[in-house]
């Protein structure tokens, strides 16, 4: 008798424990699939997109469902990573240092979908370091127009489309 009634509690044991595994796979595979869908219909900009960080960048917004402009100054690693991005991708020859280069990326990203979601100031430089007073003006004025100014100019023209 305690026999049988053991056998039916680890049967029923059995049976949550399978119910369990089922509920979590089911609930990981929508997690999954929402997450694959966190930017669908969303439009990014990427300033320095052709490499490094910034095409890094592309991949994932594009596998999340993104459509994105690539705004570089490298022409053939940015057509190269267009191919391998497809139809969601496109590139812009943009150098952020210009305010004209960049109205341009911003026209170019809202004329896909008529909106801008996400302005990622990734293009940088390593540019003017060193000791203060062998630094030279003119260097600091060109890091600051890359790693800083751009940003101001990229995120007013965001706002403002
Ligand atoms: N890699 C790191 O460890 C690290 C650490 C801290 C900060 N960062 C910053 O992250 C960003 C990306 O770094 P990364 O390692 O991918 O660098 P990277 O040099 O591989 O990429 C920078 C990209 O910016 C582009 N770029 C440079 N000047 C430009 C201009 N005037 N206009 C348009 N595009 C221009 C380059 O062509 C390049 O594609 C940079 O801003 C960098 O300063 C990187």
């Amino acid at each position: 008798m305690f026999a049988h009634r053991r056998k039916v509690q680890r049967l029923s044991y059995l049976r949550e424990v399978i119910q369990g595994v089922r509920l979590t796979t089911r609930s990981f595979a929508s997690t999954l699939a929402s997450e694959q869908q966190r930017l669908a219909g969303q439009v990014a900009i990427i300033t320095g997109g052709a490499s490094g960080i910034g095409a890094a960048t592309a991949r994932l917004f594009t596998r999340h469902g993104a459509s994105v402009v690539i705004a570089d100054i490298q022409p053939s690693l940015g057509e190269k990573l267009l191919k391998e991005l497809g139809p969601q991708a496109e590139y812009v020859e943009c150098d952020v240092r210009r305010e004209e280069d960049i109205e341009k990326t911003v026209n170019t990203a809202y004329a896909l979908e008529s909106r801008l979601d996400i302005y990622h100031s990734n293009a940088g430089i390593i540019g003017c370091v060193g000791p203060i007073d062998e630094t030279r003006i003119d260097e600091y004025d060109a890091t600051i127009a890359v790693n800083l100014r751009a940003a101001v100019i990229g995120f007013r023209g965001q706002s403002a489309s």
